[in-house]
C-alpha cells in the first residue's frame, strides 16, 4: 500500500541532499578509492573525536562490529555473557556466534536493561556484559561499569541505536572496554547499504580489530599478525558517511524537536505511554519513538489502514523465537513490551505537517 507518512524516506533524504551525494558518487568513482582508504580515516578520526575515544575502526556491520568486540575481548566456549532479550537479534547472537553462553535479563521502563537485576545472574563463569542503548536512550553507566569493575567483567556497548546519544555529559560507545555503532539506512546516521563501526581507547584492542577486520593485517598487506576476516567499512561509504556526518547535530535536534510535538500531543491519549523523560543526566537523540499501548495491534491496524506506515520491535521477544532455543528464559517485562510497544515515524526529514497526520491518526484511534 502508498503510505501517507513513511516510516523511513531515504527517497526524500537523496533529493534533499542530491548534489553531495552525487558528488561523492563521482569523486569516489573517479578517484577509484574503494577499500581502506583516506574517506575511511577520516570518518574514523571523525567518530573517535566526536565520540571521545581513542579508536574507531570501520567494519561492515553493526553485528560485526559487535562478534569482532567479542571475539576481540576473548569471549568464548562456556563464558557467560549478561545482556537483554529486548534488542536485535546481533546484540544476542555475536556472543553465541563466540561459543558462549547468552545470560538474559529483564528491562525496566526505559526499554534497557534492568541494572538491578545483573548482580543476581553473574557467576564464576561471567565474563562480560553487553548493554544495549536502545531506541537512543543511554544505559545507567555509572551501575553497569561499577559491577564491571567490582566483578572484572568486559563491557561491550552496544550502542547501535545511540549514536550521538549521553550519560552524565559523555556520549554512549565511550564507556566500555569496546562501543559499537551500526550504519544501516534507517540508523541515526545510515549509509547507502550496510556499515558498522567499534570504538575503544584500548591500543591492544585496536590493533586485534583492525587484524580481524582485514583478514589479519595491520600495517603491511605482506605481515599477516593472525586469522582474521574480511569486514572493513567501504571507502564509499566512509565517503556517504562523512558527507552525512556534517548534518548530524541538526538531525538529533529535529529528531528531539519530532519527539517533544508527540510527547506533548500524545500524552493522555487514550492509554497510551510516551517514552519516559529522563533527567539531565541523560541526552536521548530518538532513534525511534516508542509508544506503548495494551491496543496496540488494533491501534497499529488502523495506523497502517490511515496511511501511517509504524513499526513493531519487537513482536516476539528473542528469547521466543523457537529456533534460538532461549526459551527457559522467563522475562514478563519484555514480553509485555513485546506486546505493547509500536514505534512511530520519526526522522530529519519528516515534515510537521507529517507529525500532525500521525498524532491525528493516533488520536482518531482512541476517540
Ligand atoms: C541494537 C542493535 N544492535 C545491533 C544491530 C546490528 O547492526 P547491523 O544491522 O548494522 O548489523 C542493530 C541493527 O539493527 C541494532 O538495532
Amino acid at each position: 500500500m502508498s503510505y501517507k507518512v513513511r516510516f523511513v524516506n531515504y527517497p526524500r533524504q537523496y533529493q534533499i541532499y542530491k548534489k553531495e551525494f552525487d558528488s561523492v558518487w563521482e569523486e569516489i568513482m573517479s578517484g577509484g578509492d574503494f577499500i581502506l582508504r583516506q574517506h575511511l580515516e577520516d570518518f574514523e578520526k571523525r567518530i573517535a573525536d566526536y565520540i571521545g575515544v581513542k579508536h574507531a575502526i570501520g567494519v561492515n556491520t553493526g553485528t560485526d562490529a559487535l562478534y569482532l568486540s567479542a571475539h576481540a575481548l576473548g569471549f568464548g566456549h562456556g563464558d557467560e555473557i549478561i545482556t537483554v532479550a529486548h534488542t536485535f537479534v546481533a546484540t544476542i547472537g555475536a556472543i553465541v556466534q563466540c561459543g558462549a553462553i547468552p545470560v538474559l535479563i529483564d528491562i525496566a521502563d526505559d526499554f534497557n536493561m534492568d541494572v538491578d537485576q545483573i548482580e543476581s545472574v553473574i557467576t564464576t563463569r561471567t565474563k562480560g556484559i553487553i548493554p544495549v542503548h536502545l531506541n537512543g536512550h543511554a544505559c545507567n553507566m555509572d551501575k553497569i561499569m561499577a559491577i564491571s569493575e567490582k566483578y572484572n567483567l568486559k563491557v561491550i556497548e552496544d550502542a547501535a541505536q545511540a549514536l550521538g546519544a549521553e550519560y552524565k555529559g559523555k556520549r554512549c560507545a565511550s564507556f566500555g572496554d569496546t562501543g559499537i555503532f551500526s550504519f544501516y539506512p534507517a540508523k541515526m546516521l545510515g549509509t547507502a547499504g550496510d556499515g558498522g563501526m567499534v570504538c575503544t581507547n584500548d591500543d591492544m584492542l585496536a590493533r586485534k580489530l583492525h587484524a580481524f577486520r582485514d583478514n589479519g593485517r595491520v600495517e603491511s598487506v605482506e605481515v599477516i599478525e593472525c586469522f582474521g576476516w574480511c569486514t572493513r567499512l567501504d571507502n564509499l561509504h566512509a565517503a556517504i558517511l562523512n558527507m552525512k556526518f556534517n548534518y548530524f547535530d541538526q538531525w538529533i535536534k529535529r529528531r528531539r524537536e519530532i519527539a517533544t510535538l508527540y510527547d506533548k500531543s500524545l500524552s493522555g491519549v487514550g492509554d497510551i505511554i510516551t517514552p519516559p523523560r529522563f533527567d539531565g543526566d541523560y541526552f536521548d537523540v530518538y532513534q525511534n519513538y516508542v509508544i506503548r499501548s495494551k491496543k496496540r495491534n488494533a491501534l497499529v491496524d488502523h495506523l497502517r489502514s490511515s496511511g501511517v506506515e509504524v513499526l513493531i520491535s519487537w513482536p516476539i521477544p528473542n528469547h521466543k523465537q523457537k529456533a534460538l532455543e532461549l526459551h527457559h528464559y522467563q522475562l514478563p517485562v519484555t514480553e509485555q513490551a513485546s506486546n505493547e510497544v509500536v514505534s512511530l515515524p520519526i526522522y530529519p526529514e519528516l515534515t510537521d505537517n507529517e507529525v500532525e497526520i500521525v498524532i491525528d491518526a493516533v488520536k482518531a484511534f482512541f476517540k
